[in-house]
């Protein structure tokens, strides 16, 4: 059981509505990504897994939407909110994001591994 966090990127690396930071994970035996963005202020950082079949989110990165104000996954368009990943448009739903466990100090973004995701 992984009780530390890891270090994801500083806090400046991420900005309201930009790119997402990305970080190798295991899932459930799988070696895949999570991401983290964030998003009127707050971090959040979720498993890189759409819903819909269970591709990667993003392309190259870029994981909102134009305007800013939802996450969208490039493959087939799905929307969730940036805050919950509750799915909120597209073949996603009924259906959210995995969230992941995020904390901001001493000006960086940390991630506290737990359940089936780990660091890769
Ligand atoms: S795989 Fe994401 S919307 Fe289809």
């Amino acid at each position: 059981m992984i009780t530390s966090s890891v270090k994801v990127c500083p806090s400046t690396d991420l900005v309201d509505g930009g790119l997402a930071r990305k970080l190798p994970v295991r899932h459930g035996g799988e070696t895949t990504t999570a991401f983290f963005v964030r998003y009127q202020g707050r971090a959040y950082g979720y498993l890189n897994r759409c819903p819909h079949m269970g591709s990667q989110l993003d392309w190259e990165g870029h994981v909102f939407t134009r305007a800013g104000d939802q996450l969208m996954c490039a493959r087939h368009g799905a929307t969730f909110k940036p805050d919950t990943g509750e799915c909120t448009g597209g073949p996603c739903q009924p259906s959210k994001l995995s969230a992941l466990k995020v904390t901001e100090a001493d000006q960086s973004i940390f991630w506290w591994p737990e359940g089936k995701t780990e660091p890769a």
